[in-house]
């Protein structure tokens, strides 16, 4: 946990951001994996995490923005617990070290928003997204789980969004640390990635990694040398010569701040030509729009840029010809890089996406794009000091819409579609790094893991 004095100061901010009435933040509880004491390993909601910081199930958090008070609602562990937990802080010790003395029997929180719901008080809650979570919801409130969704508040929404998109210097300490982690993770697979070893070693060593530094994967390891597939959670081949190897993986902090890293290398370690060429492509847009981040511009005109960059290099590879600007305005370019450059990140891998993608990343300024490809991407509003995001430009070579786009003769002015059919088996390759913007422009989140063609083939010399 953060000092008491970090959460206050959050918990005043919020204060001033909603006008009255009182909010409900509960935490997660523990979910059953195959039978009810056998559970998951445990995850606290991020948000309640923020305002709260208590790293405990079945916790639960009230502010009272008419009072200006903030609850604790949670319960002691009783003997049988100890037993088999040992003895562990008292609730008020918990609260006390996010700076709330007051502290309530998880009992008396449905007698609380009662009385509160029932004189008429105006009551905000965020979305909620687990099982457990909704029905224990609709037990306290009475708010059916159909209607969970339309009834949670936007003020509170945008008002979380506001205070958590700007990344303080304790949440920026805590992302370099994630980052080494990551690093670390993206070194030890580029070591392993020669041919011969099996993918699910090198995804199980790097989760390890990890596991070893008491923390956990920011989300699942995305690795495969079939890295067209953009979320390959399949880990059961053996590596080839000849092949790619994309790694898309990152850790969380103790206090759960995420990294999330992607790198693609030669399965033994010495690219070819062809990938050589279409890896500095990705590079290329890779570099360029971070050279291009600062504060005031948008982040959906990056993407556009780097969409460019993507165009204009697989023209000079004859895979993409006519005008580079009207092929990305068309979205031609969306065939070979059919996602957004990036995302938000924070506590969150994919920062706040549990309060919609698009109060998180758009405004009333910049509305998202409904164009294949553009309208994936999941940020698109101008920049501001203190927001830290991935940018993750790739190409790939996805046979089944190469074909299908082919079959419907789409964008043929923009397309050499024999060109690239010389490539369908080739993989796909995908470049991310996270970046924090700072009041002047942008900086890495930690030192930036190899990436040239010359830093990878060094780090996976033999
Ligand atoms: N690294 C996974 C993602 O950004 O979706
Ligand atoms: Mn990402």
């Amino acid at each position: 946990m953060f000092k008491a004095e970090v959460y206050k100061s959050r918990r005043e901010a919020l204060q001033t951001k909603v006008r009255s009435g009182i909010a409900l933040f509960l935490g997660n509880v523990d979910s059953p994996m195959n039978y009810p004491a056998n559970t998951f390993h445990f995850r606290q909601d991020s948000n309640f995490l923020y305002f709260f910081g208590i790293d405990l199930q079945g916790v639960a958090g009230v502010f009272d923005f008419d009072e200006g008070r903030d609850i604790i609602f949670g319960d002691d562990i009783e003997l049988d617990d100890i037993i088999w937990m040992g003895t562990q802080p008292s609730m008020k010790d918990n609260a006390a070290k996010a700076g709330i003395e007051d502290v309530r029997p998880m009992t008396e929180l449905a007698g609380y928003l009662k009385k509160a719901l029932s004189s008429g008080r105006e009551f905000h809650f965020l979305p909620l997204y687990r099982g457990e979570t909704k029905i224990q919801f609709e037990l306290l409130t009475g708010i059916k789980i159909a209607e969970q969704k339309n009834k949670a508040s936007l003020e509170l929404i945008k008002a979380v969004i506001s205070l958590r998109n700007i990344k303080d210097e304790y949440e920026i300490t805590e992302l370099e640390k994630a980052a080494a982690i990551g690093h670390q993770m993206h070194v030890a697979s580029m070591k392993m990635a020669h041919p011969g070893e099996y993918e699910r070693n090198i995804a199980g060593i790097i989760e390890g990694i990890a596991l070893s530094h008491g923390t956990m994967v920011s989300f699942p390891v995305i690795l495969s040398q079939n890295g067209e597939t953009l979320h390959n959670h399949d880990h059961s081949q053996i590596l080839q010569e000849g092949r790619m190897l994309l790694t898309d993986a990152g850790a969380e902090t103790v206090t759960h701040y995420a990294s999330d890293f992607t790198r693609t290398v030669p399965v033994g370690g010495k690219f070819s030509l062809r990938q050589k060429n279409i890896y500095q492509i990705v590079l290329d847009a890779n570099n360029k729009a971070i050279e291009a981040l600062k504060p005031g511009v948008t982040y959906q005109s990056i993407h556009l840029l780097a969409a460019r960059v993507i165009a204009s290099g697989l023209k000079d590879l004859n895979i993409m010809k006519g005008d580079v600007d009207e092929a990305v305005r068309q979205g031609a370019h969306a065939m070979f890089f059919p996602h957004g450059l990036g995302h938000m990140m924070g506590m969150d891998v994919h920062d706040m996406e549990g309060l919609g993608e698009d109060n998180v990343g758009y405004d009333e300024e910049i509305k998202r794009s409904k164009q294949f490809g553009t309208a994936y991407l999941r940020l698109g509003r101008k920049l501001e000091p203190g927001f830290v995001l991935t940018t993750e430009p790739g190409i790939y070579f996805i046979p089944a819409l190469v074909n299908l786009w082919k079959k419907e003769g789409k964008f043929s002015d923009f397309i050499n579609y024999s060109e690239a059919e010389k490539y369908l088996g080739f993989g796909g390759i995908r470049l991310e790094d996270d970046i924090l913007i700072t009041e002047t422009g942008s900086r890495f989140i930690g030192e930036r893991i190899p990436i040239t063609i010359n830093e990878i083939e060094e780090t996976m010399k033999r």
